[in-house]
């Protein structure tokens, strides 16, 4: 019998940080004018948010979401909402800066756990909503990043554009479109034709949805409760193809393929957010296909689960404290996915 684990904005310090990583070398958003206020769920008046597919979703759609990143990107390094700031939260849940609250010796750590698909689900909708604002434009959505259907297997052009504010220098300069995604990528190129990566990224998708991912405690990855020693274990799709996407990304020729390639940095490429998105979606896709199978439970009833809670400013810069339990409906978070189909489902290896 553990707890759920609670992050305390007060119980934010220094970041455990790998040799020779680049600055910041500090990531704790800014202290808050008073307490953190509750999640509410959004009216169910707003307008419903449909993220699209980055390869399909055309030039308008992209264009927005470059604004947004400007936008973000022109705040002072002091508003949670900068680009900085929410660049940041990622590095201080991955790298021991928040602290378990009565076990300071014992990091918050969300990867590797059963923590790893709810608490992006909250990262990139806060960072949604900030976009929207910014925007002025309430029914803003994320693309997302769709590297396991076979069009939406490069990075999306939008995000090469060196002139555009998607870009991010530190990436793997091999990677470039139209280079495929290797789904298990692990520092070596394949040399497969287009045709034969297509097939094999069709099959790792299959696997790691389908094969590895039959139950709840499968999918999601291993308790981790208040008192315990981080990175329990993690879900099928976080190790690959989540983690090889960062690793692909990322710049393999910095000491810690900085950015995408490590935690403390991820976050300070834009392509994060569309590649979490994705993941996010993969959740749901999961979620669909697993309800037609009786025998499994398709989220956990563990209390240490549902009222395990972080941290996040949100679009008025209020900090906020949301629940696990606040993020698994995603109609009442109010947006959804659109545009892409599951050909993977057909690749049985
Ligand atoms: Cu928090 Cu994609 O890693």
């Amino acid at each position: 019998g553990g707890k759920p684990i609670v992050t305390d904005i007060l119980h934010c310090g220094k970041p455990t940080l790998p040799a020779n990583a680049l600055p910041p070398y500090q990531c704790c958003p800014p202290m808050p004018a008073s307490e953190p206020v509750d999640f509410r769920l959004p009216d169910p008046s707003e307008p419903l948010r449909t993220r699209r597919p980055a390869h399909v979703a055309g030039a308008d759609y992209m264009a927005k979401y470059e604004r947004a990143i400007a936008l973000m990107k022109a705040l002072p390094r002091s508003d949670p909402r900068s680009f900085y700031q929410q660049a940041n939260v990622h590095c201080a849940y991955c790298t021991g800066a928040y602290r378990q609250v009565g076990h300071p010796e014992l990091p918050v750590q969300i990867h590797f756990s059963w923590f790893f698909f709810p608490f992006h689900r909250a990262y990139i909708y806060f960072f949604e909503r900030i976009a929207g604002k910014l925007l002025g434009d309430p029914g803003f959505a994320l693309p997302f990043w769709s590297w396991d259907v076979p069009e939406g297997m490069r990075l999306p052009l939008p995000f090469a554009n060196a002139s555009s504010p998607l870009y991010d220098p530190l990436r793997n300069p091999r990677h470039a479109p139209p280079k495929l995604v290797d789904l298990d990528f692990s520092w070596r190129e394949k040399n497969y034709t287009d045709e034969q990566q297509i097939q094999y990224n069709l099959r790792i998708m299959y696997n790691q949805m389908i094969t590895n991912s039959p139950s709840a405690s499968l999918f999601y990855g291993q308790p981790f409760r208040a008192g315990e020693a981080d990175k329990p274990g993690a879900g099928p799709v976080e190790i690959y193809p989540h983690n090889t996407m960062h690793i692909w990304t990322g710049d393999l020729s910095l000491p810690n393929v900085e950015n995408m390639g490590v935690y403390y940095s991820a976050g300070r490429d834009p392509v994060f957010y569309a590649h979490h998105a994705n993941i996010d979606r993969l959740w749901e896709t999961w979620r669909n296909i697993t309800s037609g199978d009786q025998r499994h439970d398709l989220v956990f009833t563990d209390p240490d689960w549902l009222d395990s809670s972080f941290l996040f400013y949100d679009e008025e810069a209020h900090l906020v404290r949301i629940t696990i339990r606040d993020v698994l409906n995603i109609d009442k978070l109010r947006y959804t996915y659109d545009g892409v189909g599951i050909p993977w489902l057909n690749a049985r290896p």
